[in-house]
């Protein structure tokens, strides 16, 4: 069977897995560093590309390869392909203004009512993380740079046009030029602007030039195409990629990130994802977005043609961090720790807002341990805390999907804090419900490469379905509810 290509040009690396088309099964991968910093020269993503295509043994002989990414950066591009400036990540928040101006002008003044226009609108409440409100910062932080803009993409959908050969003028890496009519893009990643709406013309999507004339001050930008989950963004050029496929490696149109770890996991209606990283993210897909006023929940598009809703938390595994700091004892021994405390740790919580909370949305909240006697003040106390009160402030973002009424039947733990016992065990109890761990994973590059398995087979069957490979499943485990933790919880959250 042929071979195809996922990347997943992630905010801290480029990660390249290449499997094989048909059974899915791994036959290559390789990965390159991506600087810190939430402003970056696409430059940087394109060097990381090259060396993680060169760790996989090279790309020469991929029939089709697709790139997924981190959502919502803003690559501002000239009419030579040149960025404007560096890109301004998701986690970049100097537009947290901006995106507050953009909610109350949408809602002539009234932010409650602009909040639940952009949700009708877009599926999201605007946060600083949305592209328009990057773009508003720009009109008004840098109008020199503001005017020179010529096109608007997003971090996959850059690398994409770059792996196809265009790219900035004069630039040897990039044969042919600076065509920014051949940026493509996928329904979920634009559903991550903030002037996409992915149900509009009955699900068709579209696009909104009237919001982003309202952050930019003009619509006379190129947007990248976009395309639908299994269309062609056209061929490699065989310089990066393809050279030894006949007719060449054909493009995918890619995914944002939490779309392409969703088709990685192979999930439908039913089925939650919990990703424990640095961010938390419970997600749902559904078939249909909701709008959610009070901006809990996102409703961006997934890489399949459904919705995709999330909660995304700031407080995920940074907080074991903070455990392990305090408590100075490595992963295991975290968990050893908390798993030596009863359920509820005797009535010591942790509200774990250690680097304020997005849902729910409290920028400037800290966390606060509550409960603390003589019989609570032990390590293994304080470490259980720490896991239940991460635990439980995900449990709030899957509270907020079932109130947009996303069905529940199955939750996957995900992301690398999922691999401690503690969180397992614990999750099951705090979650009240079974939980499938699947095996560690690269799932956002899988998920790329799963899609560009579907590309080539849609090449020869334009109705052939996602290939169904499978996902190996590490451990399941049976639901265990104990109430106790988060009615405890429930009942000091609100305190801080
Ligand atoms: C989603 C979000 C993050 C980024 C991380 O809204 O902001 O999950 O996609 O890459």
């Amino acid at each position: 069977m042929p071979l195809v290509a996922g990347v997943d040009t992630s905010t801290q690396s480029c990660k390249i897995v290449v499997r094989d088309a048909g059974t899915g099964a791994l036959v290559r991968s390789g990965s390159a560093k991506h600087p810190d910093g939430t402003e970056i020269h696409p430059d940087a993503w394109w060097t990381a590309f090259g060396e993680a295509a060169a760790a996989a043994g090279g790309l020469d002989d991929v029939a089709a390869i697709a790139v997924g990414g981190q959502q919502h950066g803003l690559v501002a591009l000239d009419a030579d392909g040149r960025v404007v400036r560096d890109a301004l990540l998701w986690n970049d928040n100097r537009s947290a203004a901006a995106a507050q101006d953009l909610v109350a002008e949408l809602g002539d003044g009234d932010p409650q009512a602009g909040a639940q226009a952009w949700a009708d609108a877009v599926g999201s409440v605007l946060v600083a993380s949305l592209t328009v409100t990057k773009l508003r910062w720009l009109r008004d932080a840098e109008p020199d740079n503001a005017a020179r803009v010529a096109a608007v993409a997003l971090p996959h959908d850059w690398l994409t046009w770059r792996i196809a050969g265009y790219g900035p003028a004069d630039d040897p890496t990039a044969p042919l030029g600076p065509q920014l009519d051949r940026l493509t893009t996928d329904r979920s990643d634009a559903s991550g602007t903030g002037y996409y709406d992915a149900q509009a013309d009955d699900g068709a999507g579209a696009y909104r030039p009237d919001l982003l004339r309202l952050a930019l001050g003009r619509d006379d930008v190129v947007l990248p195409r976009v395309l639908g989950p299994a269309e062609c963004a056209g061929v490699a050029h065989p310089s990066v990629a393809g050279r030894d496929a006949h007719g060449g490696a054909l493009l995918g149109p890619g995914a944002g990130d939490n779309a392409g770890a969703s088709l990685g996991l192979g999930m439908t209606p039913g089925d939650i994802a919990i990703s424990i990283g640095t961010s938390g993210v419970v997600s749902a897909v559904a078939p249909r977005r909701t709008a959610d006023g009070s901006g809990a929940i996102n409703g961006f598009a997934d890489a399949t043609g459904n919705a995709l809703m999330l909660a995304v938390t700031l407080n995920a595994a940074r907080v074991l961090d903070a455990a392990r700091a305090i408590l100075d004892v490595g992963f295991d021994a975290l968990a050893d720790l908390a798993l030596a405390a009863p359920p509820g740790a005797d009535g010591l919580v942790l509200v774990p807002y250690l680097e304020g909370e997005r849902t729910p949305n409290r920028p400037d909240a800290t966390g606060t341990l509550h409960g603390i006697r003589l019989a609570t003040s032990t390590r293994e106390h304080l470490a259980r805390a720490h896991v239940e009160g991460m635990l439980c402030g995900l449990a709030d973002g899957l509270d907020a999907l079932r109130a947009q009424g996303v069905p529940v039947e199955r939750v996957m733990l995900i992301g690398g804090a999922a691999q401690s016992p503690a969180v397992q065990q614990v999750a099951t109890q705090v979650f009240g419900l079974p939980i499938t761990i699947p095996e560690p994973g690269e799932y956002v590059a899988d998920g790329a490469a799963r899609q560009a398995a579907w590309v080539l087979a849609s090449a020869s069957d334009p109705h052939a379905d996602a290939p169904s490979w499978a996902t190996s499943v590490a451990t399941t485990l049976d639901a265990d509810p104990r109430p106790v933790v988060r009615e405890q919880y429930a009942a000091v959250r609100d305190l801080v």
